[in-house]
């Protein structure tokens, strides 16, 4: 069968959705809308795929099954209620929504439909990422003792200025955490487990007229009573890429975006050296380190092709609204850490 996607917002995130959604066989992008009629005609002529004058004339269409909401943060919400009224399964970009009441909402109205929501976060899909993750899963680390991700990177005052939605705290639900470093809270949290408390610290060092942070550092304790670390910036020239230590008792990892920096544990296994030939290096892009258009399509093919498969077998999806929500509410418990100068539970 062929499943026809839809795209709400065809901004800067969308064109990786509609080359995705062009790699899948038994895929198609059926058609696109924006607020802005011209860009959505200009996308539309690039993608050939029809140009609806609506969100809800796309959700309505017989020919989309899946929309892919790629509108700024904050007003994922509205179109995505749109299309789950209308019985279309979604797939919604990082992050699901800006507060975790308004995720709340989206989860609540995919239930009553009885559609799939899907929130992307590309970097799980990633080979490197799985191998970490089956390391965990088979008890490599034994005891967790420390889980750390750094997502240091450069973002010029031009960058907030011309896209103002960023820099707006109502949209964006926050700056350098909420914005970009959320794919590495997830990829944490899947590493490591639930997060039970955040204290941190947050603020606007590099850049002038936001009212979002440009930098932010948090502590966590894990249920499993590991400690952790999260940090981020869009102040720090040059930027670096995005690093992950996953460390216990029985092992340490340490990745730098798609490339093993160590990978090394007390029982070696007859895999481990080829894992480490295998990501030695060669693979890492840029990963968004001062460029936010440096982003391979890789992560968005599987993670559409997982809402394919979802379709086509009754499968759970990798990454469901509830799954997506979980990164927001870790968020949410850092800025209110911040704000108040308390330890916040989760
Ligand atoms: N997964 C990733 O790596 C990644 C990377 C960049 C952005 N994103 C996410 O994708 C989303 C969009 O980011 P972007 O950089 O593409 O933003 P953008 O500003 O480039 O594009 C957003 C588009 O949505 C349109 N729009 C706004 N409100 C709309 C509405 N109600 N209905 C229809 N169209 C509407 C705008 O006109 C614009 O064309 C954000 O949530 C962002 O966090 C994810």
């Amino acid at each position: 069968m062929d499943h026809g996607f839809g795209i709400i917002g065809t901004g800067d995130i969308a064109a990786v959705h509609a080359r995705a959604i062009g790699t899948i066989a038994n895929a198609h992008l059926a058609g696109v809308t924006d607020i802005v009629r011209d860009k959505a005609r200009a996308f539309g002529e690039q993608f050939n795929c029809n140009v609806f004058d609506s969100a809800s004339a796309l959700v309505n269409s017989p020919e989309i099954e899946t929309v892919c909401i790629c509108t700024p943060s904050g007003t994922h919400l509205e179109p995505a209620l749109l299309a789950i009224d209308a019985g279309r399964h979604c797939i919604i970009e990082k992050p699901l929504e800006v507060t975790v009441n308004r995720c709340r909402t989206i989860i609540e109205a995919a239930k009553k439909k009885n559609v799939l929501v899907a929130g992307i976060f590309p970097m799980r899909f990633l080979d490197i990422n799985m191998e970490v993750r089956k390391a965990v899963e088979s008890g490599r680390f034994g005891k967790m003792i420390m889980g750390d991700v750094y997502v240091k990177w450069f973002r010029s005052q031009t960058y907030y200025d011309q896209v103002k939605w960023r820099g707006d705290p109502e949209i964006s639900g926050g700056g350098a955490v909420m914005n970009q470093a959320i794919h590495s809270v997830d990829l944490l949290r899947w590493m490591m487990g639930e997060v039970k408390e955040v204290s941190a610290f947050s603020a606007m060092l590099g850049h002038h007229d936001l009212d979002v942070e440009d930098t932010a550092v948090a502590t966590l304790r894990f249920e499993n009573g590991a400690l952790g670390v999260i940090e981020a910036s869009t102040a720090v020239f040059p930027g670096s890429y995005k690093r992950m230590e996953i460390l216990g008792t029985g092992g340490s990892v340490i990745t730098e975006e798609e490339t093993i920096v160590k990978w090394e544990f007390s029982e070696e296994s007859d895999l481990d050296n080829e894992i480490r030939l295998r990501f030695s290096g060669e693979e890492t892009v840029g990963g968004g380190v001062t460029d936010p258009k440096a982003i391979k399509d890789t992560g968005h093919i599987r993670q559409i092709s997982d809402m394919v498969e979802a379709l086509e077998t009754g499968r759970p999806l990798v990454i469901d609204a509830e799954e997506a929500a979980k990164a927001v509410e870790i968020i949410e418990a850092i800025y209110k850490s911040a704000r108040t100068g308390m330890t916040v539970s989760l």
